[in-house]
């Protein structure tokens, strides 16, 4: 969970560029025209498939319509990682004992709904039922959070946003967006990369030259063969960007890909072998 920063250029740390993304498709300018509305936006797609970075990115690109002639500013992104024992009151806040009072302490999303921040829930449908109550009341014209606690009503601010992301293979596990919330939001669907938009992403982010990044993202294309004949999971990028750099710093592709990546995906011996079997063929 990360505080919202202020609305200040730059810290001088952070590469001059942003967030490195690559664009499979039009979801930059889908993106922009929704920041321009300020309509939510749902990011739906396998785990390690780039959602996050595609939000970082689209954070730091975006700046306000005032500022479009000066250097782009950071929008503050307030990113909410979800999980089972999430509830309503760990995204809006709550009351906490401080000496002999009680002071209110705004949760994540009460702060960037405050500050015209951007929220993302990642793994929205990982958190209780009882937080669809408030993203409803975000998510259409009333545009407000309301505080039950503190009995307020807190009208968004301007430039609040609210992004969401959903991984579709869970819904088999009984966890899926109810249409009702579904349909608030604009939905960009993420896949993986193609061979070559997947060995440009990999050389990028380990620093790898292009041969071997590419035959690092053949062995994602092959395995992504064996989902649903025992591998379970999807074999996101975040895999293959893993074990590459692993190979970076000089370590044996062989090695790499077993601990980066069939570890990654399975305990199971046989699975794993299968997938050692790929990577024997493709990473000599
Ligand atoms: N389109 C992309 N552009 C840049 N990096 C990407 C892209 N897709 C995947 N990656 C890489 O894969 C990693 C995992 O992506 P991430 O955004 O964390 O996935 P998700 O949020 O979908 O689970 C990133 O840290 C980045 O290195
Ligand atoms: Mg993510």
């Amino acid at each position: 969970m990360t505080a919202p920063t202020p609305l200040t250029a730059r810290p001088d740390d952070r590469p001059p560029d942003g967030p490195w993304y690559l664009p499979t498709g039009d979801e930059l300018a889908v993106f922009e025209a929704a920041w321009a509305a300020r309509l939510p936006v749902l990011l739906r797609g396998p785990t390690g498939c780039g959602k996050t970075r595609f939000v970082e990115h689209m954070a730091w690109r975006l700046h306000r319509a005032a500022d479009r002639a000066q250097t782009p500013l950071d929008v503050p992104l307030v990113t909410v990682a979800c999980h089972e024992d999430l509830s309503a009151s760990d995204l809006v806040g709550r009351w906490l004992l401080s000496g002999d009072e009680t002071v209110w302490r705004d949760g994540p999303l009460a702060r960037a709904v405050r500050s015209g921040a951007m929220c993302y829930l990642d793994e929205v449908v990982e958190a209780r039922r009882d937080t669809t109550v408030v993203i409803h009341s975000l998510t259409d014209h009333r545009r407000v959070l309301p505080i039950e606690r503190t009995g307020e009503l807190l009208d968004a601010h301007p430039d609040f946003m609210l992004v969401v992301s959903y991984n579709p293979g869970h819904a088999a596990v009984g966890k899926s967006l109810k249409a009702s919330t579904r349909q608030r939001f604009v939905s960009l669907d993420f896949a993986y990369p193609s061979l070559e938009a997947e060995t440009t992403i990999v050389a990028h982010e380990t620093g790898l030259d292009p041969a071997t990044a590419l035959r690092l993202a053949r062995v994602g294309e092959r395995l992504r063969h064996l989902e649903g004949h025992g591998l379970d999971d999807g074999v996101g990028t975040r895999l293959l960007v893993h074990a590459g750099k692993l190979i970076a710093r000089g370590v044996a592709p062989r090695l790499a890909c077993d601990v980066a990546i069939a570890r990654a995906l399975t305990e199971d011996a046989a699975v794993r072998r299968a997938i050692t079997d790929v990577c024997d063929v493709l990473m000599p």
